[in-house]
Order: C-alpha cells, then structure tokens, then sequence
C-alpha cells in the first residue's frame, strides 16, 4: 500500500499482501490480508504502531524511507505475533535507539520469539500513557484477543484506536476505509469466527473499554480502517451476543452413500420444519466458510460413517475445529451410518466436551438407511425445530 497520511502527521505505512491464501499453515484467506502499520510524529517523539509481516519488510522500510524518517523513539508492540512483530528486528537496525514498547506478557513473548535483547524494551501497565509532545498514546491492555499479551493503543488527540488484531478483516483492498459495507462485512465476520470468536466472553469486556473511549476512527493491523466505528462496534456486538438464529450448521461427509442418503433426507426435514440450513460437504469446504456459519447458529449437525471404529478422520477434524472456536451453539446432533458396530458419536462427544452444548439423541443407521432410520431422522428434526423456537431468533 503507498503510504497516506490519514491525519496530520499520522501515516499508514504497512502492506497488503494480495497473493497470500493461507495463514497459520491453516486459515484460508480467500481475499488475501493486509498487514496495518501507523507512523505518529509527535512535536518531540516518533512512535510506530506494529510493524509488518517479515515477508513485506521491504515495503515497511521503503515507506519509512520515502516518509524521511530520521529517528523513531518508540516502536508499539500491541501483539506478538509474528505478522506485527516479525518486522521489530529489522526496525531496530535501522533506529537503534527505539524502545519496544509493550505489555509485560509481551515481552517476554517478543523476546522468545525475536531473540530481542532486554534491554530494548519499555513496558507498560494497563492505563498508562506515553507523551510523544503534541501528542499522547494511551495503552489499554486487552489479553486474549487473540493472544494473552494483546493491548489497544489510544491516540487520545486524535481520538483513534489502534487495535491491532481486533476488529480487523484479512481483506487485501485498495480502499484504506471501510466505506464498502459489503465488501468489508464478510471479511470481517470471517476474521471474526477463525480469530476471535474463541475468546467471545472476554471480547464482551474489551468492548465496554472500546466504547468508552468513543474513538473516532478505529485502525485495525488487518484490512480498513473504520471512519464509522459504530458500524464494526455494533456488529461486534451482535457476534458476541449470545443471541442465536434459527439455524443448523450441517457438515457431512460419506464413503459409500449410506451417510448421504440421511444427510439430503434430514436437510429437507429440518427446511419442512423451518430450520434454515448452511450445508458443508467436507471433503470440498473451506474451514473458514463453516467458522463463518457458525457465528450465530443455534444447532451444529455432524453427519459421518463409521471408518475404523470412529467418525471419519474429516469429521473428526471439523467436531475439532468446532471444539477449538468454541461457537455460542446450543444443539448438536449427530447422524451416520455403521457396518459392524464403532464409537464414532461417542468420539465426537468427547471431542465437543468443552462446549456448552446439549447433544441430541444421535440417529445411527445399520448399513443402508431404513424406514425406521428416516423416521428417527424426522424425529430429530421435530426437536430441533422445537428447541429452536424456544431459543433461537
Ligand atoms: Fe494478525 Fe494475531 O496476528
């Protein structure tokens, strides 16, 4: 991204990285990523809010360079993770005498990980601000979004937060702000269920700091910037509600057609009932499309066969992924077909043992579905249908 000013003396200077499809080694990103890094000159000190991913270094420099950057005092360290922080070492080469500034928690990670030596670092305790002149950074310690050393940076003047991870969307855009709603949401929602959606409770508390701050720009370290914080603080709100819509999110998968046969039938059963369905065939889905749905569904519905005594090793992975996100679902139920016998429900409700969740009665068919099996099938469609009413929106 060429570098703009988005106020006097304040500077995007990070890069978007169009061609990335995959983070972590796990999280498909459709829409590539940008890595978000700020340049504040205040009337006495130079601070820069994260740095880059090690693999667009160049272009933090090249804008740092094009910006004539002599000195920087003060590198914000809001987040160790290596898409921010990865770019520390080569900044302090460049100006020796920055400190990290930083939780804590995170120096001690940044130190781990960045071979960064003690006495580079500054920390900072949750409330304390940092005069750059003209200007003054307030630092809001925030763990667990999505790391435990994660804090907000505050640009009390000018009133914009810089969040680091939160709020932000792995969109690779031209557009600095978030002006196209409907290009900005489903990134952001995506960002929000693989990233955030696990630590949904403790975002609750982040977000009452958020508010009353009342920032007016809002510039997260991935995608745009939100000129409109009420839009992404409100639908924020809304993800981590614990309101859920009437819906179930149905991932399957079958050997030999006995598994699918149940699964089309239990589909139309549970839209004959009006239950929506968001359907995903697990050899072909993306990770991220399922974490998406599964933000505000009230029911999540595993449908596998029995292979070697378990669920099939896609199902198995995905009840671990559901485990891991850990979504506000109030239902789950399971359905599959078996040859000769196998604990695949009860694999799966180990694996969902840390959920919140209540577990239907699971509809195991012996071999080839029969008519019984379709009417246990109805049957749990009824319940669904039912609890949904009592629950979901
Ligand atoms: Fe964008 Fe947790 O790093």
């Amino acid at each position: 991204m060429p570098i703009k000013e988005i106020r006097e003396n304040i500077y995007y200077v990070g890069a978007i990285d169009w061609d990335r499809r995959l983070f972590d080694s796990l999280i498909p990103l459709p829409d590539g990523t940008s890595y978000n890094a700020y340049l504040i000159k205040g009337s006495e000190k130079v601070a820069l809010i994260d740095t880059v991913d090690p693999s667009k270094e160049g272009e933090l420099v090249d804008n740092l360079k094009a910006l004539e950057i002599e000195r920087i005092d003060y590198i914000v360290a809001n987040h160790g993770e290596q898409d921010h922080s990865g770019t520390i070492p080569t900044v302090l080469e460049l100006y020796p005498m920055a400190k990290v500034v930083c939780t804590p928690k995170a120096r001690e990670i940044l130190a781990d990980l960045l071979l960064l030596k003690e006495e580079v670092f500054q920390t900072v305790e949750d409330g304390a601000e940092l005069s750059l002149g003209d200007k003054t950074l307030k630092f809001v310690h925030a763990p667990w979004v999505h790391w435990p050393e994660t804090m907000l940076t505050f640009l009390k003047e000018e009133e914009i937060l810089f969040p680091c991870d939160l709020f932000g969307s792995h969109l690779a855009t031209s557009n600095l702000y978030a002006e196209n709603k409907e290009e900005v949401y489903p990134a952001a929602k995506r960002y929000y269920a693989e990233i955030m959606m696990p630590f949904r409770n403790l975002i609750k508390g982040h977000l009452k700091k958020v508010k009353e701050l009342n920032p007016k720009l809002i510039a997260p370290s991935h995608g745009p910037i939100y000129s409109e914080p009420e839009f992404i603080i409100s639908t924020y709100e809304d993800w981590i509600s614990d309101d859920v819509k009437n819906e179930a999110v149905i991932a399957h998968i079958s050997m030999h057609g006995s598994t699918e046969v149940m699964t089309r039938h239990f589909i139309n059963s549970l839209m004959k009932r009006g239950v929506g369905v968001k359907v995903f065939e697990l050899t072909k889905s993306d990770i991220g499309a399922i974490a998406m749905a599964l933000v505000d569904s009230a029911t999540l519905v595993l449908a596998t066969p029995t292979v070697l005594g378990g669920p099939h090793p896609l199902a198995l992975s995905a009840a671990y992924l559901v485990s891991a996100l850990r979504p506000k679902l109030r239902f789950v139920g399971l359905l599959g077909s078996y040859s000769w016998g196998g604990r695949a429900a009860e694999r799966i409700k180990e694996i969902l043992g840390n959920l919140n969740v209540e577990v239907l009665q699971p509809v195991l068919a012996k071999g080839y579905p029969k008519e019984e099996d379709f009417k246990a099938l109805d049957n749990l469609a009824d319940e669904i249908a039912k609890r949904h009413k009592e629950f979901a929106k």
